[in-house]
């Protein structure tokens, strides 16, 4: 059988969509996001449809916080939350950042097994229930919207979970969360606790329960399913299912299973967007440089693909041979857009609307100009080719930040010998050379040398946005810098110029960043 989306749709039968990307995703090793990404990929969550995206947890960084402020502050119309643990410091955190945004949720959370209470919490049971009270209480005195998880919950005593659960709800929580946070359970299992939990607590019929399942064993989508079927109405996860260690389940795999066997589920349905899905997939892979696999479900590139003749020739005769989803319904092969070094301002303005940009008349014009620079060079310029330009446009600093003007690098000679022109927030030129082992490293002691600073490379990573010899380079680079890690991508049709660039834009947010001490609580 095919996708069915013709079943009846009753509010009962919703599943709630809760995007963890930019918190429990942003966890994942070697993943700095800044502001402007996270707020870009923000956008990118509200069209794929999502019901909530957790856009931080404001108490370990400056960084951070400000980072769910302007999320709450610019992104309307979907619920944004802020992550805390039970704690009066980070629910009154959570609650300044998510404060401007008419639909702020704190989530605070603590664990509930004996392991962490021992190991990790050093707290008794009636310590535990204590600080889950109190910060319930708190965080519902700051908003109205409060989701209380009980971390671990899964290896916990489920008379504890109840008896915790049922005080979150006494105080006022409005969800309720049961995750299994280090990938353990089996579907089976899971939906037998959450069915021990309603009974022990039947109180959690009042309020939303949530599911948030990790993959440490491949399980998270199919745990997510199960609770959903025991009768969670939200469910947790990530694009590209990133997140800590083997990560979260998948939003696009969980919206795809339930637009796809929706007769199965019993008309279970939910508002994601589907078309959205392949753009916020890429856009999430290119932010955080975690590549996708290839026969990835969903997004991978081959989850559409049909290598073998014989099943070329059925999908040819009858796609329902061989495909269960039309490729369309994730936004693939939608668009065929294609620009050219004569198209217009009013071409590029509407490719940019049919991609859902909106961009104002500044935007347009600094788009227009970069289109066109890259349209003399390389000719024809694609879907992808736009968006990675756009997105990269609204990525350059502007006149607050550092730029690079020039940058040449000869790697005839024995020593790759690099020059570089950098300009800053004043306008003020900085001019700097260096030598290295190879361009890249030429290029970034040239920039050090510009600017004062001395970065060292921790990853780098160089792809193409389409195929082709002629394809734009996308560079992506993570440095430490002073001690910190940070990130940074460009964009251009020189993949040394797009390195400088992305190098440029990490030692420019190292100046920005004021990283506060980084928390992160076991398994979150
Ligand atoms: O995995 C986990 O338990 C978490 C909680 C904070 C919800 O991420
Ligand atoms: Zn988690």
């Amino acid at each position: 059988m095919s996708e069915d989306t013709t079943q009846v749709r009753d509010e009962a039968s919703r599943i709630k969509f809760f995007d963890t990307t930019l918190r429990d995703g942003e966890q994942a090793p070697g993943i700095t996001l800044n502001t402007r990404e996270k707020l870009e990929i923000a956008h990118q969550l509200r069209r794929l449809g999502v019901d909530v995206i957790e856009a931080g947890f404001p108490i370990t960084s400056q960084g951070d916080f400000e980072a769910v402020r302007a999320i709450a502050q610019e992104i309307e119309g979907v619920t944004i939350a802020g992550l805390a643990r039970a704690n009066e410091k980070d629910v009154t955190r959570a609650g300044e950042a998510v404060r401007h945004s008419k639909q702020g949720r704190i989530h605070t959370f603590i664990a509930t097994s004996d392991i962490h209470l021992t190991h990790k919490l050093r707290m008794d049971r009636a310590q535990v229930l204590a600080a889950a009270t109190d910060a319930v209480r708190l965080a519902r005195s700051i908003v109205d919207d409060v989701e209380f998880s009980c971390e671990d919950s899964t290896r916990s005593d489920p008379a504890f979970v109840a008896e915790v659960v049922a005080a979150a709800i006494a105080e006022g929580a409005t969800t309720i969360n049961l995750p299994d946070t280090v990938g353990y359970t089996m579907p089976d299992e899971f939906h037998q606790f959450l069915t021990t939990v309603y009974e022990l607590c039947p109180q959690l019929h009042d309020v939303t329960l949530s599911v948030h399942c990790h993959n440490d064993l491949g399980l998270a989508v199919a745990n997510s399913l199960a609770g959903i079927q025991a009768g969670a109405r939200q469910v947790e996860g990530c694009v590209n299912g990133i997140g800590e260690r083997a990560g979260n389940a998948s939003i696009e795999e969980m919206a795809m299973i339930l637009r796809t066997r929706a007769e199965h589920l019993g008309g279970l349905w939910c508002n994601i967007e589907t078309t959205e899905i392949t753009r916020a997939s890429r856009q999430v892979s290119r932010l955080t440089g975690y590549v996708i696999q290839p026969n990835k479900a969903i997004v991978g590139r081959n989850a559409f693909a049909h290598e073998a003749g014989i099943h070329q020739h059925g999908v040819l005769a009858n796609p329902l041979t061989y495909e269960i989803m039309d490729a369309t319904s994730v936004g693939l092969a939608q668009n065929s857009i294609v620009l050219g070094k004569h198209s217009g301002r009013h071409a590029l303005s509407h490719a940019l609307a049919e991609l859902g940009y909106e961009l104002d008349r500044d935007e347009l014009n600094a788009a227009f100009d970069r289109f066109k620079a890259v349209a003399d060079r390389k000719g024809r310029i694609s879907a992808a080719d736009i968006e990675a330009l756009v997105s990269d446009e609204m990525r350059t600093e502007g006149p607050e930040g550092l730029r690079l003007a020039e940058c040449a690098v000869t790697t005839g000679g024995d020593v790759p010998h690099a020059r570089v022109v950098v300009v800053d927030a004043d306008g003020n030129e900085h001019s700097g050379e260096g030598t290295g082992d190879g361009p890249v490293n030429a290029l970034m002691k040239a920039i050090d040398d510009a600017v004062g600073t001395s970065g060292v490379l921790l990853e780098y990573h160089v792809s193409a946005v389409t195929g082709g010899k002629d394809a734009l380079g996308e560079a992506r680079v993570v440095c430490d810098i002073g001690g910190a890690r940070h990130a940074g991508l460009g964009v251009s049709t020189d993949v040394l110029e797009a390195s400088a660039i992305a190098y440029v834009r990490a030692v420019d947010a190292s100046r920005k960043v004021e990283e506060g001490e980084r928390v992160t609580a076991g398994g979150v």
